[in-house]
């Protein structure tokens, strides 16, 4: 007996935001990138993408948001490019693409919508490359980009691309404050040159992971790395960094930080209700608020196959 395949003409599918609770910058590649050691965690704030099979070829993207680029120089148009000449798919593309992840925050929306793209394609075009064969086209595309195939609470590690999962994963209530303030991340890995030479190697994310992460003073070994530059780069960031930072643990959170090379902020935190006060206090200051959750290594996977049947 022949097996039936539905083949569905288009997918709807979350891409999570992640935040770096802690990053460290081992030194300078030769391929031009820093050598990191980083600590992702996926939070449940999503961009949602669709994905719809076109007869004409080509990949369009549509989306309303005015900072983003709909032509090539959009991550997730070259993710569903690269794959579909890979794979020799017939037909085209269409994504529509909604927006809530803050642009170029340090949350990974432009990598997360890619990587995105390409799980829905696999699924939409019933490729079974699964996670760790999209791995060599989601590392082409940036060094963020692997991680969010994988999800949930992971270590980074070379240019961030060699991601690994914690067996140990990070459950909290997440607030995430938008800067409003989208700031290079080319720009400030440039601005480390200089500081790399001196530097000694605190291992902070290895006595971390090795801790209980149970209260404040485990979570006080982790440091971004990045921050500094970030502020060199964005100076009229750091007195509302700074005033970000205090009252998130104003309000009790186990941890606040920058993530990744800026300019989002946010706090961890064990009670909901906690969490509800920081985000009404940080607005009551003018600062645009999210209230989220960590996501899992296991709740990742059970997006993913709860929602598209695996
Ligand atoms: O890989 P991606 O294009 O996302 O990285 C953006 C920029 O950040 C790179 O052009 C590079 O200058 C810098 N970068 C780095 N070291 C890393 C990751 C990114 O220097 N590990």
């Amino acid at each position: 007996m022949s097996r039936i395949t539905r083949r569905p003409s288009f997918l709807t599918v979350p891409a999570f935001a992640k935040i770096n609770l802690g990053i460290e910058v081992l030194g300078s590649r030769q391929d031009g990138y820093h050598e990191l050691r980083t600590l992702f965690q996926t939070i449940s704030l999503h961009d949602d993408i669709e994905l719809r099979r076109r007869r004409a070829p080509g990949v369009v993207l549509r989306c309303e948001h005015p900072l983003i680029p709909r032509d090539e120089t959009n991550l997730a148009v070259r993710a569903a490019r690269d794959l579909m000449r890979h794979a020799g798919l017939p037909g085209g593309v269409e994504i529509r693409l909604t927006k809530r992840i803050p642009v170029a925050g340090g949350l990974g929306g432009g990598s997360s919508d890619a990587a995105a793209v390409l799980m829905a394609l696999d699924r939409l075009f019933e490729l079974d490359l699964g996670p760790a064969r999209l791995h060599a086209f989601a590392r082409r595309l940036g060094a963020d980009v692997p991680f969010f195939l994988l999800g949930g609470t992971a270590l980074g590690l070379g240019r961030g691309d060699e991601v690994y999962p914690l067996e140990k994963q990070l459950r909290a209530e997440v607030v995430v404050i938008d800067m409003g303030r989208p700031v290079s991340t080319a720009a400030v890995f440039r601005r480390l040159g200089a500081q790399l030479t001196l530097k000694e190697n605190g291992y902070t994310i290895f006595r971390f992971v090795s801790s209980d992460w149970g209260d404040r003073a485990s979570f006080r070994i982790l440091t971004n790395e990045l921050e500094r530059s970030a502020l060199e780069e964005a100076p009229d960031l750091a007195d509302t960094v700074r005033r970000v930072r205090r009252i998130l643990v104003g309000e009790g959170a186990l941890f606040a930080g920058m993530s990744g090379s800026g300019s989002s902020c946010f706090g961890l935190f064990i009670e909901r209700a906690a969490a509800r006060r920081a985000v009404k206090a940080t607005r009551a200051a003018g600062f645009a608020a999210h209230r989220g959750r960590t996501v899992t290594l296991g709740g990742f996977r059970r997006t993913w196959s709860l929602r598209f049947g695996r």
